[in-house]
């Protein structure tokens, strides 16, 4: 499906990055949080960078997930050069032309943009300034899943390589180096901006509205322009789906094209048939994470049991943390033991726990809290196995 663009928040981020509004610190940074799935990279690429590049921004966008198995301080250093090195040939190109006077930009000739980021290269920050000059308008990166920068040494250093290039290249009312960072998780997110040594201390993380009323209305307007005889959908049964599909389009567009198709095999109106597929859905989900955190270790669970209950305040092995696993699982837990069960979070596929440079973790989907909360409430904590028997320990 082509996306539906949101022109007008894309907007107002470009206004803000530019430091055009009297409120606010996007121009020192833009730290934007939204759930998995719910369109962060899409309105990324799709309505932020367009409207940057419109206003004479040059745009570098990289996305930290987009392989996991790659170093995040190469990924961020490689993308600077990939767009250096396009600039650069435009510049070796004019020199040929005008000769090597002509060139604007001291020492261009000799930059090697493969090198960027390493100890004998450009430093990102030159990096940076180098493409400022050579596209001689301010530039904007664009780090999607930023928090993953701090699973890697390089990555950490790469976020206060980014911190320092900002203070150096940007003066009050002229921002030469606008900073978009982006994450599906506020608690990951936040390290890069809480602590005193954090890289952007004292930054502001912001939820990006997740998608809403207005593209349910062009949804509902798509499906009515199409399907005369369904006039009028139901906009307020197709907001609660979406809202159960937890604001997530790709789920909630293959359900709508099952209950519309025509094999759907249902009478009457399909706005029922869609609620009842976004129950489904999340029912699924559950089921999925319950399954998951069954199929784990005893040693394994309660660790995880033990993050799920402290969130940003977890410590895997102080006194309290070896105390909640020994009291959960009936026997002691050493340091050693804890720590090869976080070690073995950390190597599933897909992985269930995140760990930073620094040691400090953190599940790896921000839903299992959502979750693991809703399960309290209800008093459903923790799962049982539809046996009813206990998994044999095996380590
Ligand atoms: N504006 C949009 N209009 C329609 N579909 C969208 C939109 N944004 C996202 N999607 C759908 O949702 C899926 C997930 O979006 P994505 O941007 O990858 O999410 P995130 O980066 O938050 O994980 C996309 O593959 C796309 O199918
Ligand atoms: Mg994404």
């Amino acid at each position: 499906m082509i996306p539906y663009r949101r022109t007008q928040l894309a907007d107002e981020m470009v206004q803000a990055l530019q430091g055009r509004l009297l409120l606010g610190d996007a121009h020192n940074g833009l730290f934007l949080a939204a759930p998995r799935r719910t369109g962060k990279s899409t309105f990324l690429q799709a309505d932020l960078a367009p409207a940057l590049r419109q206003a004479g921004v040059e745009v570098v966008y990289v996305d930290l997930w987009a392989d996991t198995r790659r170093d995040p301080g190469t990924l961020i250093a490689e993308a600077i050069a990939r767009a250096l090195q396009a600039h650069l040939g435009l510049v070796a190109r004019t020199a040929k032309k005008a000769g090597v006077k002509a060139v604007k930009l001291a020492g261009a000739l000799d930059i090697d943009t493969s090198r960027i980021g390493q100890i004998d290269g450009l430093t990102l920050v030159d990096a940076l300034r180098s493409l400022q000059q050579a596209a001689d308008s301010p530039v904007a990166l664009i780090i999607d899943e930023a928090q993953h920068a701090l699973t890697s040494e390089a990555g950490e250093a790469a976020m206060t390589a980014l911190k320092s290039a900002r203070d150096q290249m940007n003066q009050p009312g002229q921002v030469s180096l606008m900073l978009v960072m982006s994450g599906s998780d506020r608690d990951k997110l936040l390290r890069l901006v809480v602590s005193a040594g954090a890289p952007f201390y004292g930054s502001q993380i912001q939820a990006l509205p997740p998608l809403d009323t207005d593209f349910i209305a062009h949804i509902a307007h798509l499906v009515e322009a199409q399907r005369p005889d369904l006039l009028p959908v139901d906009r307020a049964a197709l907001q609660q789906a979406f809202a159960a599909f937890g604001h997530r389009p790709q789920f909630f567009m293959a359900a709508m094209g099952a209950v519309l198709s025509p094999l759907a095999g249902h009478t009457g109106r399909f706005e029922p048939a869609l609620l009842q597929a976004a129950q489904d859905q999340q029912a699924q989900d559950q089921a999925q994470m319950a399954s998951e955190y069954l199929g784990l270790k005893p040693t394994e669970q309660v660790v995880l049991w033990r993050m799920l209950d402290q969130g940003p305040r977890y410590r895997p092995y102080d006194a309290e943390a070896l105390r909640f696993y020994r009291d959960h699982l009936g026997r002691p837990v050493s340091v050693a033991q804890a720590q090869k069960a976080l070690d073995a979070l950390r190597q599933r596929t897909p992985a269930l726990v995140w760990k930073s440079a620094h040691g400090e973790y953190a599940v790896e989907d921000a839903a299992m809290h959502r979750w693991f909360q809703a399960r309290v409430a209800a008093g459903q904590w923790p799962p049982e196995s539809p046996q009813g028997l206990l998994a044999l320990d095996g380590d």
